[in-house]
């Protein structure tokens, strides 16, 4: 059975294969997107390594000249995707998007490095991506934390990957929609659009694009004009992770300065990260960088940060976390908390299942010894998959597979957790 779904997995890699990356599914997004590049390299990885480099050599051949990575890569035209290389407008030969996605990364080098079977190859590859990914990490602290208090903002929803999370409702709220020129969403063809966003959040989500374009993307500018400045303890958490990673991959490769530099970024982000917490909803919450308060929505944001190494008694604090909403829904984890008013089981990421997350929890909370909430979340994770195939993401009490099919990074992580230390009992 498990060699069953690992075959099964292979052929949506395959499928979604475009030879030097991947697109996440067909249809709805038909380009490069950024962490899901990187995760997906984890699942070519264990059965064709310099697959999994190229996925994320070709990543960083469009990274920008101050350091940002872009979250889309437009290698060829498409029109059935909105916003496109015209919307954007960041000038690029091979155009680009001009924000940018979760930092994940250097954990994903760093992983496929460590346990590869063609050491030549890997310590190559290593060597030529270590200074981008540091370049990237670097750009995020001098950007995107200009007080530089050790965790960084995002600037817009999608750069957090959770695009309309619960955590965003209030900030976003605040976001005009004056202005933004008249458009046709795309998504809504490819995918039931109660799964998506709505189009009052796209109005905002185009209307942050537009204003950045309004300054050249000019990096140094953008973090203190736009009116969405989040904290996002999950986003936090994967570049701290990223970090820590790379230093390890930095210490072994003999690169001592990238080494300091990146467990210094680390370091402070731990520590900092203290600030996001809440005892009164023991976890993690997000932080608004307008208004100076966390915001009082317990997504699945702030589990994720124990994939970065914070202290154990938080991380035993998230598993019991996450133990108690395990019992309020079949699947876990949640994206959001499913005792709130807000929640949705079927749109996107406010309340359905994504796999890709769970495994970066379980990885988290497997470094902190917490494997019997391990174990609950990956056989969850698996069940899914049994269930209702390799689908974008999951409603958590019915396992109804939503948004789009046969996806790419999904099929990563069921490759991944079947064929690591993390698979189910
Ligand atoms: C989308 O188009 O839905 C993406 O999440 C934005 O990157």
């Amino acid at each position: 059975m498990r060699q069953d779904l690992i075959e099964k997995a292979r052929g949506v890699l395959a499928r979604n294969d475009r030879g030097h990356y991947t697109v996440p599914t067909h249809g709805l997004y038909p380009f490069q997107w950024n962490w899901d590049s990187a995760l997906s390299a984890l699942g070519f990885s264990h059965f064709d390594e310099a697959r999994a480099w190229r996925e994320i050599e070709t990543l960083f051949q469009h990274q920008w000249e101050d350091g940002e990575v872009p979250h889309i890569i437009f290698h060829e035209m498409n029109d059935g995707y909105f916003p496109g290389p015209d919307v954007w407008g960041t000038g690029r030969k091979i155009p680009t998007s001009g924000i940018t996605q979760p930092a994940v990364t250097g954990f994903a080098v760093r992983r496929i490095h460590a346990r590869a079977r063609n050491k030549t190859m890997a310590d190559a590859n290593a060597r030529a991506l270590l200074p981008r990914i540091h370049a990237w990490h670097q750009w995020f602290y001098r950007n995107r934390d200009p007080e530089g208090t050790g965790l960084v903002s995002i600037i817009h929803p999608w750069e957090s990957g959770r695009d309309n999370s619960i955590d965003w409702d209030n900030a976003l709220a605040r976001v005009p929609t004056e202005g933004v020129a008249p458009f046709k969403r795309r998504d809504v063809a490819h995918a039931n659009p109660d799964h998506r966003p709505t189009d009052e959040e796209y109005r905002r989500y185009i209307w942050l694009v537009q204003h950045f374009r309004s300054f050249g993307w000019d990096n140094s500018k953008l973090h203190d004009a736009s009116p969405f400045r989040m904290v996002d303890p999950g986003f936090n958490g994967i570049l701290i992770r990223s970090c820590r990673d790379l230093a390890d991959l930095a210490e072994t490769l003999g690169e001592n300065e990238i080494a300091r530099e990146s467990r210094a970024f680390s370091d402070r982000g731990i520590a900092a990260m203290e600030t996001l917490w809440s005892d009164a909803y023991g976890q993690y919450l997000c932080l608004d960088r307008v208004t100076n308060e966390l915001v009082e929505s317990p997504s699945i944001g702030g589990l994720l940060a124990a994939f970065c190494p914070i202290p154990d008694h938080r991380a035993k604090a998230i598993a019991s976390r996450i133990l108690e909403i395990g019992k309020t829904v079949q699947y876990l984890v949640p994206s959001h908390d499913p005792a709130q008013p807000q929640f949705d089981g079927l749109r996107y990421w406010r309340g359905p299942v994504w796999l890709i997350v769970n495994y970066m929890i379980a990885d988290g909370l497997l470094n902190a010894g917490q494997t019997d909430i391990v174990q609950r979340i990956v056989t969850d994770s698996i069940r899914l998959i049994e269930q209702s195939g390799f689908a974008e993401y999951y409603d958590p009490n019915t396992a109804e597979p939503c948004g789009g099919s046969s996806f790419t990074w999904t099929a990563a992580m069921v490759i991944e957790i079947l064929k690591t230390e993390a698979a189910p009992a």
